[in-house]
């Protein structure tokens, strides 16, 4: 079983053990005491003893990242008292940097006195001695040398290493750690790239991973709060056969992606895993990166959501990889979505458009599959990435399709390509039209009174439906226009979840949990 340690730098003894109490209440296992500060022997045997769960002690070196500043010699004498507890409670580990260990024969004879081990003779000493290593700026060249000194360190019950990762490649190094089984072993990299080994180390057999209380208590960067790795990466349902998906981006810190795949996950029983996966804009990024994760077996990446500025590179990669490309998404030239078939083989595809029409589709009286859009008069509003989505879309259903663009040049390419029309954006009547979809960013935060269009008094009772793929804000000047003049509308959030679910259909076989998706979404605009 992998534990869940939650960090504690410790001030005083009582505001320790409410939080060590709060901990225990959400689900940790451990507590980790970083004493750095701390520094009274008494009042740390007091710690370990009237602890809320067991602990480890770790009075972190400054030569190695933490705060404490004793001399080594005070700071060992300090974990010896910590080591030995008081009233019959030892903590559950001590924590030591490999590199003290390695410096002194003395500081290794005290350390031997109170941790258990194989020719420990005390009956009373119980703690597990953990050596560490940690370099917070990137890999360390010589990692290798010291997992090797930490696994012969006969006192050394737990390897822990941990480093800043240069990119997502390098939590696969720390999975190969841990499946090493040289000793039960922590791996975590450190930073954004590096949140997938502290959200593994589950699925991977990890002795242990880090979660702090609140965002303001973690001790390492990129380390989760115990919230998220509980609520948001489904800590309790992870195992070795988990499934592991992402959203590929740059940046994707404030996607919404993990939260709604997720809650889909969890409410289809399915059994998988949704990271932030950030990559660098460069194309030889993202092929080095998706390459090492579909070949690590034994992660099981089985799909991602990809977005900016990866979205050409994707296609460019499947067809690199003799992979099967969706062929509206060839036609688009931009592909949203990658999934590893059950045969090995890749796919990618695109489910913006298919977001779009679907959406669509389900808004029209009655609803019905994309066949009904045969004939069916939309004007789209904007020419770039978003407009050609949905005009690519609508032309392959055998609709009417007129681009509407401020330059009208660029709408009369982008129309030329799909045998469709195009017109300058003032011209537009909106209510000639069965659809308008706006896929221009007018409206969007901060303009948020703009609109691409308006909707006069009319004579007419035929009333167009009214898309606007802007999302942020969700209700725009242009919907609420439009629902004032009496139009059915479909907002960007139904965007949203409309390409997430198609994605997550591909994904699991599944039926998409549309309400599910709904609310996560609701509940993040809050
Ligand atoms: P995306 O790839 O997200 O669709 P884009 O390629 O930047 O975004 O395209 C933005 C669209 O919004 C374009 O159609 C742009 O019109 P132009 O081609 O005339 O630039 C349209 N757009 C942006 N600001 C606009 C504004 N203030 N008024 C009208 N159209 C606007």
């Amino acid at each position: 079983m992998t534990l869940i340690a939650v960090p504690i730098f410790v001030e005083s003894l009582e505001t320790a053990h409410a939080a060590a109490a709060r901990a225990a209440e959400h689900g940790a296992d451990l507590v980790e005491y970083r004493i750095d500060t701390f520094t009274q022997p008494a009042e740390v045997q007091s710690l370990v003893a009237r602890s809320p769960l067991p602990c480890l002690i770790t009075a972190r070196a400054a030569w190695e990242g933490g705060h404490c500043d004793l001399d080594e010699t005070d700071r060992v004498s300090l974990l010896e008292h910590a080591g030995l507890g008081a009233d019959g409670h030892t903590p559950a580990y001590l924590d030591l940097e490999l590199k003290a260990y390695q410096t002194s024969a003395n500081l290794r004879q005290k350390i031997g006195l109170v941790v258990d081990h194989p020719s420990q003779t005390r009956s009373d000493v119980t703690a597990g001695l953990i050596l560490s290593t940690h370099d917070f700026e990137t890999f360390p060249p010589d990692l290798d040398r010291r997992i090797l000194a930490m696994a012969d360190a006969p006192a050394c019950r737990i390897i822990k290493a941990a480093w800043r990762a240069r990119s997502l490649r390098d939590n696969i190094d720390a999975f190969e750690l841990i499946n090493r089984k040289l000793k039960p072993t922590i791996a975590l990299c450190m930073g954004e790239a590096g949140l997938p080994s502290r959200v593994l180390a589950k699925k991977f057999g990890a002795h242990l991973t880090f979660a702090s209380l609140n965002t303001e208590s973690t001790t390492a960067p990129g380390q989760p709060t115990l919230d998220e790795l509980k609520n948001l990466y489904r800590w309790d349902a992870l195992d070795s056969q988990t499934k592991v998906y992402g959203v590929i981006g740059h940046p994707v810190a404030h996607s919404a992606s993990p939260a709604f795949h997720n809650a889909g996950f969890t409410a289809t029983g399915f059994n998988g895993v949704y990271l932030p996966m950030p990559i660098a804009p460069e194309y030889e990024h993202f092929k080095a990166t998706v390459i090492r994760w579909l070949d690590y077996a034994p992660l099981h990446f089985s799909g991602a959501s990809v977005t900016l500025p990866h979205k050409q590179n994707l296609l460019k990669f499947i067809k690199e990889q003799g992979g099967d490309i969706e062929p509206l998404a060839n036609t688009i030239g931009a592909a949203n979505t990658l999934a590893r078939k059950s045969d090995g083989s890749l796919y990618a595809g695109n489910t913006d458009y298919a977001a779009i029409l679907d959406a669509t589709c389900a808004a029209m009286e009655p609803p019905k599959g994309h066949a009904q859009l045969q004939g069916k008069i939309i004007a789209v509003l904007g020419a770039g990435g978003a407009a050609r989505a949905a005009v690519a879309g609508f032309a392959a259903q055998g609709a009417h399709v007129t681009v509407y663009n401020r330059t009208l040049e660029k709408a009369q390419a982008l129309a030329a390509e799909f045998d469709a029309s195009a017109k300058p954006l003032d011209q537009l009547d909106p209510y000639a039209a069965d659809l308008v979809i706006n896929c221009t960013s007018v409206g969007m935060h901060p303009h948020i009174n703009a609109t691409p269009t308006t909707f006069p008094q009319t004579q007419s009772t035929h009333r167009p439906i009214v898309f606007d793929t802007v999302y942020n804000p969700v209700e725009t000047q242009l919907l609420r226009q439009a629902q004032a003049a009496g139009c059915n509308t479909l907002n960007g959030l139904e965007m949203f979840v409309r390409q997430g679910a198609a994605q997550y259909a591909l994904w699991t076989g599944h039926q998409p949990p549309l309400d599910v998706f709904r609310a996560v979404l609701e509940a993040r605009k809050q």
